[in-house]
């Protein structure tokens, strides 16, 4: 249940969430990715749902069940994520939150058939993937964009220079070397940064939390500010 944001708050507002980890393919059977449980971006999902947002998530493969009311797109790659959240905002989108982890790189190419074991080593040769928050955020028509930073150090360094890099309109940076908070946890602390102030969130729940990112996301997302 929501309890920390007035009911329809983000009524008539479209959004588009990404989640989940991404996929990269190395052979038919392997392929490289991360811990990410999507847990984060579907409870924004839910709250924004909630909150009486029409709710757009962009999904890579994940474990948990889908929010009640919201459109989910799978997707496994980088580029899948890019393609299907470009198309997802070109049908309409007032607020798009970047909470995926996708792979910053994915093999240059993935093999035909299984590859099979020979030499004591092997090296993978690897080439960045497209960055999905970035590009929709540097469209002529980009909606409030709210990326993630997960940080192990300087947090709010490098989620700040994140935020202008990339210019988006919001970030929330969490310091992922806390024990137990975080990725692939039910529990979260996050420090939210917007280009005139800050506040920090939690340790809490990632339900509580996206309640109160839902919250936030609505009070600043009718001023978009590049
Ligand atoms: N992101 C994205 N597409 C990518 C990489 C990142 O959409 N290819 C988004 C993430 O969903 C997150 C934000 O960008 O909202 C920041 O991701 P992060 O991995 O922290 O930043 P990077 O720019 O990849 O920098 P680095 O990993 O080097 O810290
Ligand atoms: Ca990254």
């Amino acid at each position: 249940a929501v309890g920390a944001i007035p009911a329809g708050v983000l009524a008539g507002k479209r959004l588009v969430i990404t989640a989940g980890p991404t996929r990269e393919p190395i052979d038919p059977v392997r392929y490289i990715s991360n811990h990410s449980s999507g847990k984060m971006g579907y409870a924004i999902a839910e709250a924004a749902a909630q909150a009486g947002a029409s709710v757009t998530l962009v999904s890579g493969p994940v474990s948990i069940p889908v929010p009640e009311g919201v459109q989910v797109v799978p997707v496994e790659t980088a580029e899948e994520m890019l393609a299907a959240s470009q198309k997802a905002v070109d049908e309409g989108c007032d607020v798009f939150v970047a909470t995926a982890a996708v792979a910053d790189y994915r093999p240059e190419s993935q093999a035909a058939n299984k590859i099979k074991k020979s030499s004591e080593s092997m090296n993978l040769s690897l080439v960045r993937n497209p960055d999905t928050l970035a590009s929709v955020a540097a469209r002529p028509d980009a909606p409030f964009t709210v990326g993630f930073a997960a940080e192990t150090s300087d947090v709010e360094h490098y989620a700040t220079d994140k935020m202008r890099r990339k210019k988006l309109d919001m970030i929330v940076a969490n310091d992922v070397s806390s024990p137990g908070l975080g990725f692939n946890s039910d529990r979260n602390a996050v420090t939210v940064f917007w280009p005139q102030g800050q506040t920090s969130i939690g340790p809490d729940t990632k339900l509580a939390i996206a309640e109160r990112l839902v919250a936030l996301i609505a009070q600043h997302s009718d001023k978009v500010t590049h």
